[in-house]
């Protein structure tokens, strides 16, 4: 059984979406949640799951972000996960900490990368005039939002769309996406998942 830690920074959405989704003949359990931020509705989701939920607040370390990740690492290491999953974990995290987890960290951005690395993904794909919009589980290597990509899942832009509801219909397919993904990368598959 592999195991697998989720990290949060908010609502946890996709958090719930994974840890639901780990059951049965699922080749991984979620061993631990943890959150950046103190105070966020998944925190309460995975409490509600039975599963372990901490915080490492990132505030005290004051924008020095090794020392936030050896504090990260320290509660990781109690957990002992196999698979690091980031689920809307809104810090950039260093290439150190990335080396040490190469190949073994999952991150779900939501938009079809390599288009829209970074922030504001729906805002950029309406303005830009796209007809399709979605969202990418790729493997966390030291360049933002490019890694390998394990998976994608497609929406249609609607006319009248604006960045709001073009996030919760990519949310939706977020939610199925990112678990399909997991199970295979579990598995030891790496063959990327195409939903839509
Ligand atoms: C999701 O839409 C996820 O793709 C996005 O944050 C949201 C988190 O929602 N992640 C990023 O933008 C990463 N750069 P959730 O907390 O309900 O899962």
């Amino acid at each position: 059984m592999k195991r697998v830690a989720i990290l949060i920074s908010g609502s946890g959405s996709n958090m719930a979406a994974l840890a639901d989704s780990m059951t049965g003949d699922h080749p991984a359990r979620p061993v631990l949640v943890l959150s950046n931020r103190p105070g966020v509705a998944g925190l309460e989701r995975a409490a509600a799951r039975g599963i372990e939920a901490d915080v490492v607040d990132h505030r005290p370390f004051a924008g020095d972000r090794v020392a936030f990740e050896a504090a990260l690492t320290a509660r990781l290491a109690q957990a002992r996960p196999d698979i690091i999953a980031l689920a809307g974990f809104m810090r950039i995290l260093t290439p150190g900490f990335i080396a040490r987890w190469q190949g073994r960290m999952l991150n779900i951005h939501p938009s079809l990368l390599p288009k829209y690395p970074g922030l504001d993904t729906h805002a950029r794909a309406i303005a830009a005039g796209d007809t399709q919009a979605g969202c990418s589980v790729h493997e966390v290597t030291a360049d933002l939002d490019a890694g390998p990509v394990l998976g994608q899942a497609r929406v249609p832009v609607r006319e009248g769309d604006t960045a709001e509801s073009l996030a919760a219909r990519v949310l939706e397919m977020e939610h199925l996406l990112y678990p399909a993904v997991l199970r295979r990368f579990a598995a030891g598959d790496r063959t990327p998942v195409m939903l839509g």
